[in-house]
């Protein structure tokens, strides 16, 4: 006859020498808190983190109102070249760009402010007064006061940007607004 010694196990636990349910779930809860509290702590810290590394890069050419001038500095119909600043984004550092653009005054809360580039190949061009029309040197394009072709090579009638008076200052924004 064999004889044999029992053995203690939990009531319940399926197995002798397991450990009792409740331990174990005490215990899994407990792993699963603090792997939470750690996440939860290092989404806190780390996050602002992340976003101010990567910011820059997300920024990307992300475009701005710009003034460039009094409203009463332009006269209705004559056309006018305003020269300014607008300063890049590359990663960390801010560089100055110089720009300009074209501007047609309407009236004193319309205005058509043309890109200053031609639209053949990306001369800049002038306005002729004595002509009444803007003049492009390269491969002599001719558009009139609206930024139509009259004549010349360039493909299509001048770009304009968008515009808006705001307190008696005229802003403008580097984005196409007529295709
Ligand atoms: S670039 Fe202006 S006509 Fe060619």
């Amino acid at each position: 006859m064999v004889e044999t010694t029992p053995r203690p196990y939990a009531t319940g636990s399926g197995s002798p020498g397991a450990e009792p349910e409740h331990e174990m779930s005490r215990r899994r809860f407990l792993s699963r808190a603090i792997f939470a509290m750690a996440g939860f702590i290092g989404g806190v810290i780390g996050l602002p983190a992340v976003v101010h590394t990567i910011s820059p890069a997300l920024k990307g050419e992300q475009q701005s109102w710009i003034e460039v001038g009094n409203i009463s500095g332009f006269q209705a119909g004559q056309p006018k070249k305003v020269d300014y600043v607008i300063y890049k984004a590359d990663g960390w550092i801010e560089e100055p760009s110089g720009k300009s653009c074209w501007v047609v005054k309407k009236s004193d809360s319309q205005f058509v402010v043309y890109d200053p580039r031609c639209t053949h190949l990306g001369c800049p061009y002038s306005w002729h007064t004595d002509k009444n029309q803007f003049l492009c040197p390269c491969h002599n394009g001719v558009f009139d006061l609206e930024g139509n072709v009259i004549s010349g090579p360039p493909p299509r009638a001048l770009r304009r940007f968008a515009n808006r008076v705001e307190g008696g200052k005229l802003l403008v924004r580097e984005e196409v607004i007529n295709g």
